[in-house]
């Protein structure tokens, strides 16, 4: 039985202000019986605030990004070591904010994955389609497409990723998928890791994201093949993202 996972995705907001008031929040409207794992994905100059905030708390710390690159002459990027030295437990890849303004493709997402892999860092690896994909029939074959090239890339590794399945359509929009929609989705991903490994099919958490809120995520958290949520609005509410964390349990 796989655990359910909920991470925000805090994107571009957020101060040490704030941060500081949200974290706290969340910590103490926490259950210290749930089952969920929680995590937030912080902009990547507080991850040292964050690592003092909740380190030893039930709340695992992610980056929005990593490189592949070990280290080097990349301007700007960060490493897998370097964001390990912060206490980063999880890393998105290939969110479709990153592939659509700043040129991530199939490949560059699957060697970011791999990079993080390597360093011990659990990749969290967005797929999706976008509206005119999912109204032109294309939604299976580019999720298909996205997730191939993750696991062409990470071989027997991919039991230790995360997939995030985030409809583009239902990004910070307010327009969720359907459970019914998004389970038809996370059945086809799972089945395709399936194809790669039995193992990875039956580990392997995959979220859904996209405008999930306090009153949806119950309803898709319900889902078979539903293990958990990638947040991005209700993520900075810490009332909303304690129903979700709730919902989940
Ligand atoms: P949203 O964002 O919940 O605000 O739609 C989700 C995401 O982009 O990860």
């Amino acid at each position: 039985m796989r655990t359910k996972l909920i991470a925000g995705n805090w994107k571009m907001n957020g101060s040490l202000a704030d941060n500081e008031q949200l974290c706290k929040a969340i910590l103490a409207g926490m259950n210290a019986s749930q089952t969920a794992g929680v995590a937030v994905c912080a902009p990547a100059v507080y991850l040292s605030q964050l690592q003092n905030l909740l380190s030893g708390t039930a709340i695992a710390l992610g980056s929005q990004d990593i490189s592949s690159h070990e280290k080097g002459a990349f301007t700007g990027e960060l490493s897998a070591a370097m964001l390990k030295e912060f206490g980063v437990r999880y890393a998105i890849v290939g969110h479709s904010e990153r592939r659509q303004y700043h040129g991530e493709t199939d490949t560059s997402v699957a060697l970011k994955a791999k990079a993080a892999l390597a360093a011990g860092i659990t990749p969290i690896v967005c797929v999706g389609e976008s509206l005119a994909e999912r109204e032109s029939g294309k939604t299976e074959e580019v999720v298909k497409r996205q997730l191939a090239a993750v696991i062409h890339e990470n071989g027997h590794c991919i039991s230790e990723i995360v997939v995030a399945y985030e409809p583009v359509w239902a990004i910070g929009t307010g327009k969720t998928a359907t459970p019914e929609m998004a389970q038809a989705v996370h059945a086809v991903l799972r089945a395709q890791l399936h194809a790669a490994s039995s193992v990875a099919a039956e580990r392997v958490q995959i979220l859904y994201g996209g405008s999930m809120n306090a009153a949806n995520a119950a309803s898709l958290l319900s889902m078979a093949d539903i293990d958990g949520g990638l947040i991005g609005g209700a993520a900075l509410k810490a009332a909303d993202f304690l129903t979700i964390i709730a919902a989940a349990n």
